[in-house]
């Protein structure tokens, strides 16, 4: 069996082709690099780059895992959410490869997408998992691939925008969470002392926007070191992720911790949470670096999982793209 699967929610045009265990025959991501002068992504932009970069990657991949369309068995693209400009643009042509060759389409949810990276490996349910992006930070508990229940999110900022928003003031460059992790290190933790919002790891909802302004009266007062800025406002964001995440494992007696999305990058966060879970004798899963950040492959393991669940699945071509996604149940089809 063979799967082509195409991601294009925001500034990432991205294609794989999977076999039928999940296994990558081949996977492009482009990121886009024109917003960075711009301070964020720009939509318009987003989708025209997406247009003429699309056709390619995917011509790259079938390539590259020797196949054409007409082998293809089936194709999958993120629906949403996301910007709808540029989802407009994978999902379309996706559907269109699919009607053309007479296969089944199934239109995939991006945050079940996040989540499914870590269908190839040996998860034990239940888990909770947080997926942490620039545009949702979300804790979910689940009993199966298929059964997956928000418990909290954002009150406010994501947690990877907390991270651009901080490096923008800095004048670090957007996207700036990276670079606020390399700062970081030649900082000190403990040097600015910041107030951690929501702070109780008993409660599973964020508020990242009281820090982002004492981040930036901080920065203001021209007191501080920027590397010590850095450091303190990386550890209060990576510690409320880490211990909010694991007390609701705790409470749910979860075998296995996910984490996933684009601030699933940072290093202090991913060695908290190997220290931390390694301390509970819970098995952590962290993504590959390549696929902490949007990517094809793991738009083509959620459609897998759906596949898995139901042989037959698969989305109508009226299925349309949606900006946001609201409700407690996730699930990776999209209807
Ligand atoms: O998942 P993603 O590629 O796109 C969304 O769906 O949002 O996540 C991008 C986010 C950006 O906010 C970026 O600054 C953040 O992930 N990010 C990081 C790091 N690398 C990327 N945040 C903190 N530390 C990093 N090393
Ligand atoms: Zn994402």
């Amino acid at each position: 069996m063979l799967l082509l699967a195409v991601e294009t929610s925001c500034d990432d045009s991205a294609a794989a082709v999977l076999d039928g265990s999940g296994g990558v025959l081949s996977e492009r991501i482009h990121s886009q690099r024109e917003h960075g002068s711009h301070g964020g992504v720009v939509p318009e932009i987003a989708s025209r780059l997406h247009m003429s970069v699309l056709p390619g990657l995917v011509g790259e991949v079938l390539a590259e895992a020797g196949t054409s369309p007409a082998d293809i068995d089936h194709f999958a693209a993120t629906a949403g959410p996301g910007l709808t400009g540029s989802l407009l643009v994978g999902l379309s042509y996706t559907k269109a490869l699919a009607y053309a060759c007479g296969k089944p389409f199934l239109g995939i949810n991006h945050l079940a997408g996040h989540l499914h990276i870590h269908l190839d490996s040996p998860v034990e349910f239940p888990a909770v998992a947080l997926l942490v992006s620039g545009g949702h930070t979300m804790i979910f508990r689940m009993t199966s691939w298929n059964s997956c229940l928000l418990v909290g999110s954002t009150r406010d900022d994501a947690a990877g925008e907390a991270f651009d928003k901080t490096a923008k003031l800095m004048k670090l460059g957007y996207p700036g969470g990276k670079e606020i992790d390399l700062l970081a290190r030649n900082g000190d933790p403990d040097a600015v002392e910041l107030p951690s919002p929501l702070g109780s790891r008993k409660n599973p909802e964020f508020s990242f926007s009281g820090l982002k302004t004492a981040v930036r009266l901080a920065w203001e007062s021209g007191t501080v070191e920027p590397a010590d800025l850095a450091a303190s406002f990386q550890r209060t964001v990576c510690r409320l992720l880490v211990s909010k995440t694991l007390y609701q494992a705790k409470e749910y007696q979860a075998r296995s911790v996910l984490v996933a999305g684009g601030v699933s990058a940072n290093s202090l966060l991913r060695r908290l949470f190997q220290e931390e879970c390694d301390k509970r004798g819970l098995r952590v899963f962290l993504p590959t670096m390549k696929h902490t950040m949007d990517n094809a492959v793991m738009i083509g393991r959620a459609a897998l999982s759906a596949l898995r669940e139901d042989a037959g699945a698969q989305s109508p071509l009226s299925c349309n793209a949606f900006a946001r996604w609201e409700g407690t149940s996730l699930s990776p089809l999209s209807r």
